[in-house]
């Protein structure tokens, strides 16, 4: 019997097209949840096995962790998980903290201290959902007999330390492996977008790393289907975006409009005249060719630098769709900026490279 037959079984019975959500892609355009099959198998299948251990989810800003997610709660519900979902980035306590209706006692038991703090700042109450997660899975377990619990906590690392950010994974796997009570099954899945706690997460054994790309182009053409009004060519959006599906909202938003967003990204990844030219020689090389990033002469600080600005993932996986969330990248794809080794997170973001070294060169030449 093999674990891929059971979730493809899965898959058809629980009827997936049905439980789509609703995404809010940009403030006048609302699309249906695109693709992502190959994710969703894999929360089905985790459901129905349970995890041995938290499983962290890194990939390229944007890529849509959160969205996925989020129609995850839905999944899971039906598969009659009791849930937790937590996302520390949100700003209404509402998105922050979703949960299946059958906890709501049991939430609010817990979070009544936390409410009371929103006279204090609303931020502040949020990032104490943190600490919270764990104590309320503990107590999920001892107050219902032999449930099957899901907690999923996202964007949880950018407010963390990586050595805290490792520590907070233990603190789940203890969960797992050291109950208050008698489960059934649990899942736990850590989103994040932070690229620097991977290396610290990956020394230990204490979750399973796991990457997600930008959409497919599949599942990417049929988000672009999805978008009223006129807009550039598929393969001129698709080689913008690679696949990045916030990268598609921010040109949506801009009208299409690539240099604008372009000179926006540009900006928020401080790519300062210092940064750009005290490694303007391996920045040109690795526009070309994101490899080059993985040769022992860079140094590591610039690649450091790069990882801390969400500008690449270095050290990809191999492209064994058992190792990623959704459909692996390509092994090589140069006009995407995808490297074996090295990747830009977007085109996007090359981009944004790109055009701070040419502006660079060209104050230079005054
Ligand atoms: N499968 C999908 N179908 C439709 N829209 C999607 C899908 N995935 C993501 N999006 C849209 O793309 C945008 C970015 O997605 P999302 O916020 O989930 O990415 P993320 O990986 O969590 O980003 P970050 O790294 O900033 O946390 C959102 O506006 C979302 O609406
Ligand atoms: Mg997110």
């Amino acid at each position: 019997m093999s674990s891929n037959n059971d979730s493809t079984d899965s898959f058809r019975r629980i009827d997936i097209d049905r439980l789509r959500i609703k995404v809010d892609l940009a403030p006048d355009l609302r699309v249906k949840f695109v693709g992502r099959d190959l994710a969703l198998r894999k929360i089905i299948d985790w459901a129905e096995r349970g995890v041995s251990a938290p499983i962290v989810v890194y990939g390229p800003e944007g890529c849509g962790k959160t969205t996925w997610l989020r129609q995850s709660v839905e999944i899971l519900k039906v598969m009659n998980y009791k849930v937790v979902y937590i996302n520390l980035m949100e700003r209404s306590l509402d998105k922050a903290l979703v949960y299946s209706e059958d906890l709501k006692d049991l939430v609010r038991e817990f979070i009544s201290g936390t409410l009371e703090m929103l006279g204090a700042p609303l931020s502040s109450a949020i990032a104490r959902l943190i600490d919270l997660a764990p104590a309320i899975a503990h107590e999920m377990i001892k107050r219902f007999r032999k449930p099957k619990i899901a907690i999923l906590i996202d964007e949880a690392f950018q407010i963390m330390r990586p050595e805290e950010a490792a520590v907070y994974v233990k603190t789940l796997l203890n969960i797992i492996e050291h109950p208050s009570a008698e489960y059934d099954r649990i899942i736990a899945v850590v989103a994040t977008s932070e690229g620097r706690s991977r290396s610290e997460i990956g020394r230990h054994r204490w979750a399973h790393l796991m990457p997600m790309w930008n959409m497919s182009k599949n599942d990417f053409r049929e988000l672009y289907d999805q978008t009223p009004g006129e807009k550039p060519s598929f393969e001129d959006v698709w080689r913008i975006t690679g696949g990045n599906p916030w990268v598609f909202r921010e040109l949506y938003m801009a009208k299409w409009n690539i240099n604008e967003v372009i000179i926006e990204t540009t900006r928020s990844k401080d790519l300062t005249p210092y940064f750009v030219d005290r490694w303007r020689s391996h920045l040109e090389k690795a526009i070309e060719d994101p490899d080059h990033l993985w040769h022992k002469d860079v140094p590591k600080e610039l690649i450091d630098e790069m990882i801390k600005r969400n500008l690449i993932i270095y050290n990809m996986y191999e492209r064994d769709p058992v190792l990623w969330i959704d459909q692996p990248p390509p092994r090589k794809d140069l006009e995407i900026g995808v490297g074996e080794e090295v990747a830009w997170q977007t085109p996007l973001h090359r981009e944004s490279v790109r055009r701070a070294l040419e502006k660079m060169k060209k104050t230079d030449q005054k």
